[in-house]
């Protein structure tokens, strides 16, 4: 039985993205990349999803998973004693060499946590975490559009940010509650080769900008 795949999956390309990625493109050192998972949820999709990208990392690069559901809600009038979880996220993310972001479908937008966390990292004035660094964006939902919305708006977002985030392969993931067992693991090992082939995307879209 293999159909079940365009089920789960709405991916992808007007391209044919195999002609793109030659080969997993060869980093100096091993970068850093910061995983912003939009849902809050213990048992989410999108935080399963992240747990995946982590078992599957090339070797050119370390994954972590950096938590957005402490951060305040963002209010200006804060900056002037600045709450200590601003001040370690925004440190935190500097530190990185990359981002991906992976987020619900919440009312055909990411969610209020990832956006929150957006607007935190691009304050104060002038001191934008975001600028510069290459992201992408995937999407996970439970519908057949693979949370397309959420994954535009934040796209949108970014790009105001000056996050320069990979066009393609867009990875919208829909019909999600079938795609991982009861252990978080993917059901369908081609799923595993459209994050293999993700990564190598990835890899290339980081050569773009570091060494
Ligand atoms: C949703 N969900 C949803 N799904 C979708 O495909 N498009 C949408 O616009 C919405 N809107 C929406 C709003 C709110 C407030 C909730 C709580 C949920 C369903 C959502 O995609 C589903 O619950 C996912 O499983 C959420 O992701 P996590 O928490 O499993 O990662």
């Amino acid at each position: 039985m293999t159909p079940k795949l365009a089920n789960i999956i709405v991916i992808f390309a007007i391209v044919n993205i195999d002609n793109l990625i030659p080969d997993l493109m060869e980093l100096k050192e091993r970068k850093q990349i910061a995983l912003l998972v939009g849902s809050l949820r213990k048992d989410s999709l999108n935080r399963k999803m992240a747990r995946v990208l982590i078992d599957l990392t090339p070797d050119t690069m370390d994954l972590e998973i950096i938590e957005i559901g402490n951060l305040p809600l963002y209010n200006e009038d804060l900056e002037e004693n600045t709450p200590r979880e601003w001040a370690a996220f925004r440190k935190k993310i500097k530190e990185f060499d990359g981002i991906i972001f992976i987020t619900p479908e919440y009312n055909r937008s990411t969610t209020a946590a990832m956006k929150n966390a957006l607007d935190v990292g691009s304050r104060p004035y002038t001191h934008n975490v975001w600028s510069n660094k290459p992201s992408a964006v995937i999407s996970v939902s439970m519908g057949a559009i693979g949370g397309f919305g959420a994954n535009h708006h934040l796209r949108q977002s970014l790009m105001c940010l000056n996050a320069p985030v990979m066009a393609q392969p867009e990875m919208y993931i829909g019909g999600a509650a079938d795609l991982f067992d009861e252990h978080g693991s993917l059901t369908d090992s081609r799923m595993e080769e459209l994050v293999h082939k993700f990564f190598r995307a990835y890899s290339r879209w980081l050569c773009k900008f570091v060494e």
